[in-house]
This record gives C-alpha cells, sequence and structure tokens, in this order.
C-alpha cells in the first residue's frame, strides 16, 4: 500500500518492509561480531520497538538474553512538567554488557533518561541500538552505536511506531503526507 489514512491523517510509504529487514540483518551482524564472548542482555524499550527487537534478536547468533522496560511517562501537576518512570527492569544488569533497543531517537530525551536510569544498575556497559534516528531534533550528546536509518523530521509511523496508539501492525514505514 503505498498510502494509508489513520484517523484524520494520511501517510506514504517512506520505508518499505524489505529495506527495514535487509538492514536489520546488517545491524544483526555487526551486534553479533561485537558482542562475541560478552553474553549480553537486551533492553527492548516498550511499546515501540517490539518488532525490531523481535527481528533483531531471531539474527543474533551470540549467547544472549533478552528483557522488556518500558519508559511511562505522565504528566506531573509540579512545574517540571513531564515525570518519566522506568519500568519492568527485572534482570540484574550488574556487570553485564547491556544493550538497549529502541525504534527511534528524536529529540534524544528518553535515550538520556534511558542510559540514566540503567547506568544505575552497574552494568559493565551500555551499547544503544536504534532503528530510525532524527538528528536534526536531537538536543542532547548521545552516543548511539547502531542506528538502521537516519531520518527527516517526519512523522512516521508502522513497524511498532503508532499514531495514536494505531498504526504499529504495519510492515513498512510511513511518513506523514502533506
Ligand atoms: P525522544 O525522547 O524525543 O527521542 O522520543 C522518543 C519517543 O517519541 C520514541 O520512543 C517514540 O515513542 C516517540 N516518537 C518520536 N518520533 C516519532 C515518530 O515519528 N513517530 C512515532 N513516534 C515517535
Ligand atoms: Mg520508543
Amino acid at each position: 500500500m503505498e498510502r494509508i489514512t489513520i484517523k484524520d491523517k494520511t501517510f506514504a510509504i517512506n520505508i518499505p518492509e524489505s529495506r527495514i529487514q535487509e538492514r536489520i540483518v546488517q545491524m544483526a551482524k555487526e551486534i553479533n561480531a561485537d558482542m562475541k564472548g560478552k553474553s549480553p542482555v537486551f533492553l527492548c524499550v516498550l511499546n515501540g520497538a517490539f518488532l525490531f527487537a523481535a527481528d533483531v534478536f531471531k539474527n543474533l547468533d551470540v549467547e544472549c538474553e533478552i528483557t522488556f522496560l518500558r519508559v511511562s511517562s505522565y504528566e506531573g501537576t509540579s512545574s517540571t512538567g513531564t515525570v518519566k518512570n522506568l519500568v519492568g527492569v527485572s534482570a540484574s544488569l550488574k556487570d553485564r554488557t547491556v544493550v538497549i533497543l529502541e525504534d527511534i531517537v528524536d529529540t534524544g530525551d528518553t535515550a538520556v533518561y534511558l542510559l540514566q536510569e540503567i547506568e544505575k544498575h552497574g552494568p559493565k556497559e551500555i551499547r544503544f541500538a536504534s532503528l530510525l534516528f532524527k538528528p536534526k531534533a536531537l538536543r542532547h550528546e548521545v552516543k548511539l552505536d547502531y542506528v538502521g536509518f537516519e531520518v527527516p523530521n517526519d512523522f512516521l509511523v508502522g513497524y511498532g511506531l503508532d499514531y495514536d496508539g494505531l498504526g504499529r501492525n504495519l510492515r513498512d514505514i510511513y511518513k506523514l503526507a502533506e
């Protein structure tokens, strides 16, 4: 499908499934090479990264674990605004190599928060993998170790990414059409 409609918005295809899958195989190859002998723990950031994490994970051939976490944000009543909270880190990350799997890094707020919080668990090293990256929106210094695609500041949907909770099931990635 070249164009789709979700609620009030129309989206046009941007990254087809074949390119996503091809790129993930390449990323997994790189990760396999870097992670040999490290027995890493992969951290899938829900909800958006669940398909990306599954497809990366299927292509790994090193000894590894995966666990799932969520960054819940809620609007605080104080002047500080949005309060974030990390939920679900049950595995012990102490002295482990941790690889964060994210769907997209936009402003980098979430990435910085994740790195800070995971650091508190005393890991040996943290690597960051994101399927998508919007370099023009980034407002922090964050080192991304593995990036699938650099994309412009368009709103994207599909392959885990949602518009108002919808569209995560799409196999391709779409961008908001003018
Ligand atoms: P950041 O904290 O600004 O880097 O944004 C991270 C989160 O915003 C991602 O994990 C997504 O949930 C969401 N997000 C950012 N850009 C998009 C987009 O284009 N489509 C859907 N969700 C997005
Ligand atoms: Mg995300």
